[in-house]
């Protein structure tokens, strides 16, 4: 798909809200409280949803907490991507890949130099798995968690949603280098 046919619009900026919402609440939450639940820091600037549309509608978000709840991650100014989701119709065409590039565009925007994530462990998390490979996002190295806990040897765990492994990817060379005082390049017209 050519990315001249996607959109990529902030919620924040977003005259159609309502649509994100109900996006959300198909794919995302499953009621409408959940689905404001998940924009309800956006407005005092403590997560950041983006959309992505093909003709005006929606195919996709991907939702960033700039506070991750995780304190290694928070202690270390490294925003969460807490949501990414594209309609199973509109999978396998780039958009994925399109909303993580706006996102950790976004994030280095702001001075971050690191952009974290999670991952679950069973099937349906294979295509995100090898999503985040692709772009260098790596394991924490803590091997999988529930929620924030590693799991141990010989523990006897159910495979949900909450078990999920943490990852980084460093977004440091996603801005031009600012060059530092000195070390500016002669200027041939001086
Ligand atoms: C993961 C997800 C967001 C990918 O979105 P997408 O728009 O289909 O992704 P892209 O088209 O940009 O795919 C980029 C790469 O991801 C991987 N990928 C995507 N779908 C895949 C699949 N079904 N099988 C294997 N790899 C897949 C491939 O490496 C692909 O690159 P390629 O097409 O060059 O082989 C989408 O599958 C989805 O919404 N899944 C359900 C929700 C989810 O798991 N979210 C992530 C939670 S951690």
């Amino acid at each position: 798909m050519a990315r001249s046919a996607l959109a990529i619009t902030d919620f924040r900026t977003d005259p159609q809200r309502g649509a994100v919402l109900d996006f959300l609440e198909a794919w995302v939450s499953g009621d409408r409280a959940g689905a404001e639940q998940h924009v309800a820091d956006h407005t005092n600037g403590q997560g950041t949803t983006l959309t992505a549309r093909i003709s005006g509608r929606i195919a996709g978000l991907i939702t960033v907490r700039w506070t991750s709840n995780n304190p290694a991650f928070a202690d270390r100014k490294i925003p969460l991507i807490h949501q990414l989701m594209v309609e199973p119709h509109f999978r396998r065409k780039g958009i994925g890949t399109a909303l993580l590039d706006a996102a950790e565009l976004s994030a280095a925007r702001r001075g971050r130099r690191a952009i974290g994530i999670t991952v679950g462990l069973f099937d349906e998390y294979g295509p995100a798995q090898r999503l985040y490979a692709q772009r260098g996002y790596l394991p924490d190295g803590r091997g999988a968690c529930r929620g924030r806990e590693p799991l141990r040897e010989g523990q006897v765990v159910l495979i949900d949603h909450s078990l999920i492994i943490w990852l980084t990817k460093d977004i440091t060379q996603l801005l031009p280098a600012t060059p530092r005082p000195g070390m500016l390049p002669a200027d041939p017209h001086g």
